[in-house]
């Protein structure tokens, strides 16, 4: 796999002359809000919401949208597309190569710590290395890296936590014949707990309370009040938990970075994001066991990599990891991918945001021929990393850097989950045919007969 930086990263910076920003309609400005901001707006940017997912996958709420990208992109080019936004400089980015050049150009030009990103985060993680500038910015990436082990395929704690894995997975398919979204996401949480915190208890599980309380609020950035009660009570706690230094954790790794608090890194700070953030790597594993439910020659390759393999040590299982991958790549779980400009650039003025809509690059049959299918096999020949506009992770200087431990926690478990037992889709995932796979996909109706 290619790490950012090296050579064959495709997120490098691309010539000033290749951008030529074009003015959007205000026709085409109006259908931009109406059929992309609204329904991604609409279904929760920070937490899902399970009415309007469940909606969006019946509407098929992202065809219309991946369409609209499509006929833009025909009439104005490459672009980036300045939209007719009155008081802001707002621009689509439509071009594949654009979207690796615009990543590549993070932190500077192109910050990620962008306004609409701000007001909503803040509500439950203000130090996040996301929304930090400058040098700031920079300590606490570095912290993030260093606690996180990105480019690591097995982080130095994988074995604590492959017992983990193997000892709760082993409990969800324990005496029942049905699995839900619901079944799953209750197990899923306690891996998370103790995987990140290094335990379950009942504060442990009052941290994860209180944070889908602040995200719900997230959803609505500047419009709701922050509640500041909640949002320092949710962050004590975690203080507090990162201040046992329980062993085998997320938490105690940072306890042991001490040192970095001194430089306004806080490295307690870091520890919101990462809880928000596996809670996408929860949907995205559930949406990958339900398209090796519904994919037999896949879920065969991914059986016969775990033939003879003791779950209870940590394994790389490049096939599932590609899995995981595709379920991404399908459903990207960041759909809107935002930067804003801290100088003037070819790009556009300073204070520009663009917006980087990832289901349209990810699902365009004009230059992907796997576009609706399937595909982990274009995560293992090099196919997907050759692709700048394949950013499942996001890409660039500002990449995830959870990415390896997402990729290991997912796996594992569906490694685990496949060696239990057999599942005949139902629900929503009842909906996945190969080669024509939903556009949307609402995995709060996941469902399984568990035989
Ligand atoms: C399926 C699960 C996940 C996906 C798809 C994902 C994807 C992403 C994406 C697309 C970004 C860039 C966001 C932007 O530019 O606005 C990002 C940033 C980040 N992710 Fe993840 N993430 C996942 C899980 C995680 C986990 C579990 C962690 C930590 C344990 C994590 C840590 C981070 C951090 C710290 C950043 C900010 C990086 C920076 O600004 O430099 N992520 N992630």
């Amino acid at each position: 796999m290619v790490t950012p930086g090296e050579p064959g990263d495709p997120a490098t910076p691309i010539p000033e002359e290749d951008v030529r920003p074009v003015r959007a309609s205000v026709a085409d400005t109006v259908r931009i809000a109406t059929e992309i901001g609204a329904p991604t707006i609409a279904i929760g940017v920070v937490k899902r919401r399970p009415a309007m997912m469940a909606l969006a996958h019946r509407t098929h709420a992202d065809r219309p949208a991946i369409r609209l990208m499509r006929k833009l992109r025909h009439k104005y080019g490459a672009g980036p597309l300045r939209l007719r936004v009155p008081g802001r400089s707002l621009s689509l980015v439509l071009d594949p190569a654009q979207v690796g050049g615009l990543l590549a150009g993070a932190p500077t030009p192109f910050s990620p710590d962008t306004e609409e990103k701000n007001a909503a985060l803040r509500h439950f993680q203000p130090h996040g290395v996301l929304i930090s500038e400058g040098g700031r910015r920079e300590r606490r990436r570095e912290l993030n890296e260093a606690v996180l082990e990105p480019g690591l395929p097995l982080h130095h704690l994988a074995g604590p936590w492959a017992k983990v894995i193997h000892e709760e997975g082993g409990r969800i398919t324990d005496g029942t014949t049905v699995l839900d979204a619901d079944l799953f996401t209750r197990h899923w949480w306690t891996i998370v707990r103790r995987v990140t915190l290094g335990g379950d208890t009942a504060v442990d599980r009052e941290i994860t309370a209180l944070l889908d309380e602040l995200r719900l609020d997230a959803n609505w950035a500047y419009a709701r009040q922050r509640q500041s009660a909640v949002r320092e009570r949710f962050l004590a706690l975690v203080r507090h938990q990162v201040g046992l230094g329980r062993p085998d954790s997320l938490a105690g790794e940072l306890a042991k970075c001490a040192e970095a608090a001194d430089d306004g890194a806080d490295p307690a700070g870091q520890l919101p994001h990462w809880l928000f953030a596996f809670d996408a790597a929860g949907i995205v594993a559930l949406r990958a066991l339900a398209l090796l439910a519904t994919h037999p020659a896949q879920r065969e390759r991914a059986l016969g990599e775990l033939e003879g393999l003791d779950l209870t040590e940590p394994h790389q299982l490049p096939y599932l990891r590609s899995c995981v991958l595709e379920s991404v790549r399908l459903w990207p779980t960041t759909p809107a991918l935002l930067r804003e400009s801290r100088e003037e650039t070819a790009w556009g003025p300073e204070g520009t945001s663009f917006l980087v809509y990832t289901p349209f690059f990810h699902r365009d049959h004009e230059t992907l021929s796997y576009a609706d299918h399937f595909a982990p096999d274009i995560w293992l020949d090099g196919r997907a990393q050759r692709n700048p506009a394949l950013v499942p992770f996001s890409g660039g200087p500002g990449i995830c850097p959870g990415r390896d431990v997402v990729l290991f926690t997912a796996s594992t478990l569906l490694a685990v989950l496949l060696k239990e037992a057999e599942y005949t889709p139902e629900g929503t995932a009842a909906t996945l045919v190969p080669g024509r796979l939903p556009s949307t996909m609402d995995h709060f109706g996941i469902r399984f007969g568990v035989g």
